[in-house]
């Protein structure tokens, strides 16, 4: 039978099914992560690990943990594990696909929204006691109908967020890393980008200080990828200088994003603490695909839900 450490209680209770299968299960009590050496030392005790993106799951961890068989992400982004090093070991690697795709791309869709509609500063006015006679010209903001959505990276997420973006009547562009519009074109033409693209070498700083000066000054950036996609100093300059119109972000580099960060401090920045997939059916079907994730890795079974190849 297997033991397997949890680096937090995941949502609902997926887990017993693994008890029920006769798997003993060491969950980390605290909701910050297991610091390092503590995730070192509970996995040593274990033959299979559900982690959150809060853990580096890198060459030097599976080296110190070869009695691990598998791995279960409790995300689809898998960018926390260094998937070369975990195939080299023979160590499977499972994440949360598809079931997160909606709440995802509902959340794109409420940034984009809020950030369009001025919804966080005309919120705050009223509560401010800013609510003053009502003029022509308060708190306008930018319309959804014709306007231009950037959709960089196709995927699962990125094509839900297009279908939301079409019972809007946008125009739609894509791009992805094997064709659609070109980037500096999709940048220049829209009036919304957003980013789904997993984070890789290839993508890291995607969005830097050249590729936000071909954006529209009128335009808004929103980013439920992951942080580093976008460079945070160029985000930062380019909303003091105007060089684009506001950014609405679920993902931050870094993240949590401390509150004295500069990034708060720009104009037009909304900022949410990394919430995609954050509804109560989402996060326990994310539950339920790591269980059967560990519990067919156990059986020495291929994952049902496995990462892609690296
Ligand atoms: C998770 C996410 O909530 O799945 C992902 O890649 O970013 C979110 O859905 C987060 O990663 C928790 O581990």
């Amino acid at each position: 039978m297997g033991h397997v450490f949890v680096t937090r209680r995941p949502f609902g209770d997926g887990l017993e099914r693994l008890a029920r299968a006769g798997h003993t299960i060491d969950v980390w009590p605290e909701a910050a992560p297991p610091p390092r050496a503590a995730l070192l030392e509970r996995a040593q005790q274990a033959n299979a690990l559900i982690c959150m993106l809060s853990e580096s799951i890198d060459a030097a961890f599976l080296d110190a943990n070869p009695q691990l068989t598998v791995i279960a992400n409790y995300a689809v982004g898998l960018d926390n594990i260094d998937l070369h090093a975990a195939a080299a070991r023979g160590v499977a690697v499972g994440h949360t696909p598809d079931v997160l795709t909606d709440a995802t791309a509902d959340l794109a869709f409420a940034l984009l929204l809020a950030a369009a509609r001025r919804i966080p500063q005309s919120a705050q006015a009223v509560e401010q006691g800013r609510w003053g006679a009502w003029q022509p010209d308060g708190f306008l903001g930018a319309d959804l109908v014709g306007a231009t959505l950037g959709i960089v990276g196709a995927g699962r997420i990125g094509e839900a967020v297009a279908r939301r973006a079409a019972g809007f009547d946008m125009r739609i562009l894509t791009t992805t890393s094997h064709g659609g519009t070109p980037l500096p074109e999709l940048l220049a033409q829209s009036d919304f980008v957003s980013l789904h693209v997993p984070l890789t070498a290839r993508t890291r700083h995607l969005i830097d200080a050249r590729a936000l000066r071909r954006m529209k000054p009128t335009a808004i950036l929103v980013n439920t990828a992951r942080g580093p996609v976008v460079d945070t100093q160029a985000l930062t300059q380019a909303l003091h200088a105007g060089t684009i119109a506001g950014a609405a972000l679920d993902v931050t580099d870094p993240e949590p994003l401390p509150p004295d960060h500069p990034l708060l401090r720009a104009p037009n920045v909304l900022v949410v603490p990394h919430v995609g997939s954050a509804t109560p059916r989402t996060r326990a079907a994310m539950t339920d695909r790591c269980v059967e994730n560990v519990l067919a890795g156990l059986a020495g079974a291929p994952l049902p839900y496995p990462a892609p190849a690296p």
